[in-house]
């Protein structure tokens, strides 16, 4: 058990199946009470009667105030994980470029900005964004999805290094392929390059639950994740022709 999260009111946004459904499941198995938001209503409703939860169907950015109100006033832990794989390039259209903006980062901010303030007053609370490792990479055939991911990570950066002298906690929660929905839904390119290293949701979680007993800001289930991001960023050229080597290997398989 951990500590920091028993007792602890928690809000998992997305939780009607895949990651967020396991966050949910593992913090209500560590004593938390736990808000299951989705926008599928009878999803969420799934899985807060299967831990003893509370089901806040709706959109993430428009549940904030009713989990607090379920939550008796008070939001310990809040978990920015409802996400929209928008596969895609410069020509997928504002629709889809907005609504990955919409649900992928400003879902986020919107979260921060409405728990910030009694937070800070308190002096804890704890914000954990479940973004990908296309956040710190680039995932080949996805650029809203990548470009959107790179903005979650760096509004939770941004968060973790203005807020933690103030008790705040940030995790930035960046895996490769996990076996969901969202990864059965992405095509070849998924196929190509996340299929063959795929971990479960629960192993998603259980990276969590390390981390935050570790105190660290960035979650990595995938530990390789850390050497890709280490060599994108000393040789930005080596690492885009290799990138590019997969590119070719994809359109190659379509
Ligand atoms: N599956 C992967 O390989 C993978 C890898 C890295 C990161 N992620 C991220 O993990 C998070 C969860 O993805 P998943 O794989 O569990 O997907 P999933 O499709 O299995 O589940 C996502 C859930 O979010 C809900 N949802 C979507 N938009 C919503 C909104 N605006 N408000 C409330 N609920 C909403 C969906 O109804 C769905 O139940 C996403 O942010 C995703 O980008 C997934």
């Amino acid at each position: 058990m951990v500590q920091a999260v028993q007792g602890a009111g928690v809000v998992v946004t997305g939780a009607g199946g895949g990651i967020g459904a396991a966050l949910a499941r593992r913090f209500a198995a560590e004593g938390a009470r736990v808000v299951v938001n989705d926008l599928d209503a009878a999803r969420a409703e799934a899985v807060a009667e299967e831990i003893g939860g509370i089901a806040l169907p709706g959109d993430a950015s428009t549940i904030i105030t009713d989990a607090r109100d379920a939550l008796g006033g008070t939001v310990d832990v809040y978990c920015a994980n409802a996400g929209v794989a928008s596969g895609g390039s410069e020509a997928s259209g504002e629709d889809v470029w907005a609504r990955a903006w919409d649900v992928n980062v400003m879902a986020h901010v919107r979260a921060a900005e409405a728990l910030l303030p009694a937070w800070l007053e308190r002096g804890s609370g704890r914000f954990v964004a479940t973004v990908s490792a296309a956040g710190l990479l680039t995932m080949i055939g996805a650029a809203p999805y990548s470009v959107t991911k790179h903005g979650a990570y760096a509004f939770a950066e941004w968060l973790s290094l203005t807020y933690r002298h103030r008790g705040i906690k940030v995790h930035a929660i960046c895996p490769q392929g996990v076996r969901t929905d969202m990864l059965a839904a992405t095509g070849s390119a998924g196929d190509l390059v996340l299929q063959p290293t795929a971990i479960e949701a629960e192993d998603v979680a259980d990276a969590l639950f390390k981390g935050i007993e570790e105190d660290r800001f960035l979650i990595l289930p995938h530990p390789e994740v850390a050497g890709f991001y280490e060599a994108r960023a000393a040789d930005p050229d080596r690492w885009l022709t290799n990138m590019n080597r997969i590119q070719q290997r994809w359109e190659e398989t379509r």
